[in-house]
This record gives C-alpha cells, structure tokens and sequence, in this order.
C-alpha cells in the first residue's frame, strides 16, 4: 500500500523539473498522477515512463483551460485529491526594468495560473470534502532579491492565496487543506538555465552563488509527497521550506 495509494492528482508543469520529480514520487507510492504542461513532446515523453500516469496538454494561463482539465479528470477518474501548482516561468530583471510585458507574462503563468487552479480545485474539492492543494512558492517569496522582481512578487501572491484559501477550507469546515513549498535554489532546467545567464553578465555574482546550497528535485519531491498524503492530515496554510538554511543564514552555509 503506498503513501498515496489511488489518490488522483494533477500536477501542472510536470514535463520537466520539480513538476516531473514529484509526478515521479506520487507515481510511485500509488497515485494516479494527471501530467500537464505546455511542452508536449516532453510530457508525454516523460509520463510514458511513469507508471499510471497520463498527460494532458494544458496552459496554466487559461481558466478556461482549467474548467476544462477539472471537469475532465473528475469525470474520467471519479475525483481530485491533489492538485499541484507547479508550472511557473523566471526572467531575471530588476524593478528597473521590469516592463509591463515581462511583469504580466510572468504573473500570467505563475499568479494567474495558481489562482485559476486553486479556485477550480475548490469547486471539486469542497464537494468531496477532501484533497489537498500544494503550491509551488520559492524562498523568493522570503527573501526578495534584486534581480527577481516580478517573480518574487508573483511568489509572494501565490503565498497569500495558499493561507486565505486554508483559511476559508477551515473555517467553513470544507475539508481540504492548502500549503506552500518553498524551495531553495534546486538543480532543474530552470535554474540551469539562470545561471547560464549569470554567468554570462555577471561573474562575480555567478561566483557568489555558486557557493550557495543546490538542492535536487527529489528533495522537492518528498516533500510534496507529505503534503499530498493524509500523513500531513494537520498541516493546512502552512510553508514548508526546503531550503537548508539558506534564508536564514542568508546563504552562507559551510561547504561540507
Ligand atoms: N529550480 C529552482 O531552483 C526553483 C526554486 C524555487 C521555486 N521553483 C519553482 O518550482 C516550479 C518548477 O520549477 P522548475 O525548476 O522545475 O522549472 P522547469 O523550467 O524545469 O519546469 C517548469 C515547467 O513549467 C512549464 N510551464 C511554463 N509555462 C507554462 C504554462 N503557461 N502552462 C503550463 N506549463 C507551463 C514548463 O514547460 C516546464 O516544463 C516553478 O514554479 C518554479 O518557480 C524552482
């Protein structure tokens, strides 16, 4: 019997990174995990070696797109029980220059997108009286940090949204709980990618942060993993950090 036997779950974002690692782990405690993403040639590459998972084309952007995949998992396998927000986007920029578009394309997917999800999640969930809403936050969401604007910003939304939605499931007595995962600097495609960047324009910088924790999906994972399981019965609204100290050594942690 797995941790999350027949429990039915969407994860968005699933084709690549945290997404992927924690469809991975559901999948293997028993969950019958629903992958979503906009890359679809990775998604269904990747839900094709996880056993009883399927993929679902879906843009996180789009309510009505989340109407639509809800009422189609309900239908096809009878219920949700977890919902992992978990796609989200990064551009490095200062409040400087931020522009309109970039602030927008970034809220779109990460604000908007957990918004939508979350609300139609509440819909379905507040009927079965169960399930359990994770969403993917970031220590950004702590911290700030001076290149992370409108990500930061977006993060500390989705954040808010997680302790008003817990809030509400318990004290109308509806039955779901909702927490935040706040990961630290986690090695995926996304952080890859930044650094890559970083390093580019900014050596010193890059320098710096290359003696800061890098922590693997897996660590991510697991601790979606407890939240999506009735183990965390009692955890609602809260934040989970995973992050090895680093928000609150303020990055500095011994390298051994
Ligand atoms: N990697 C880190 O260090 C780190 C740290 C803190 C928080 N996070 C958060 O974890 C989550 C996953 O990040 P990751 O590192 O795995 O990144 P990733 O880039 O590897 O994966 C993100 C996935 O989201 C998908 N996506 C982007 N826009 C989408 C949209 N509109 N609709 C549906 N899917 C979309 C991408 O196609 C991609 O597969 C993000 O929310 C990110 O902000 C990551």
């Amino acid at each position: 019997m797995g941790r999350v036997e027949n429990k039915v779950a969407i994860i968005t974002g699933a084709a690549s990174g945290l997404g992927l690692a924690s469809a991975q782990r559901l999948a293997e405690e028993g969950a019958k995990v629903v992958m979503t993403d906009i890359n679809v040639e990775q998604g269904i590459a990747a839900a094709a070696n996880i056993k009883g998972a399927v993929f679902i084309q879906h843009d996180v952007t789009s309510e009505q797109a989340w109407e639509g995949l809800v009422n189609k998992v309900v239908a096809d396998f009878g219920c949700l029980d977890i919902l992992l927000n978990c796609a989200g986007i990064v551009q490095l920029a200062s409040i400087e220059n931020t522009s309109e578009e970039l602030w927008r394309k970034i809220n779109a997917v990460g604000t908007d997108g957990t918004f939508f999800g979350c609300k139609h999640a509440v819909r379905v969930m507040k009927e079965q009286h169960s399930g359990s809403i994770i969403n993917m936050c970031s220590t950004a969401s702590i911290q700030g940090g001076p290149q992370i604007f409108a990500y930061a910003a977006s993060k500390s939304a989705i954040r808010g949204m997680t302790k008003s939605i817990a809030c509400l499931s318990s004290q109308e007595g509806y039955g779901f709980r909702c927490n935040s995962v706040h990961p630290g600097n986690m090695s995926t495609p996304m952080l890859h990618g930044m650094m890559d960047i970083v390093r580019a324009h900014d050596p010193k910088t890059a320098a710096e942060m290359d003696g800061i924790w890098v922590g693997q999906p897996i660590d991510i994972a697991n601790m979606v993993l407890f939240l999506a399981s009735d183990e965390s019965a009692s955890v609602n609204g809260a934040e989970m950090v995973v992050d090895n100290t680093v928000t609150i050594t303020e990055g500095v942690v011994p390298k051994h």
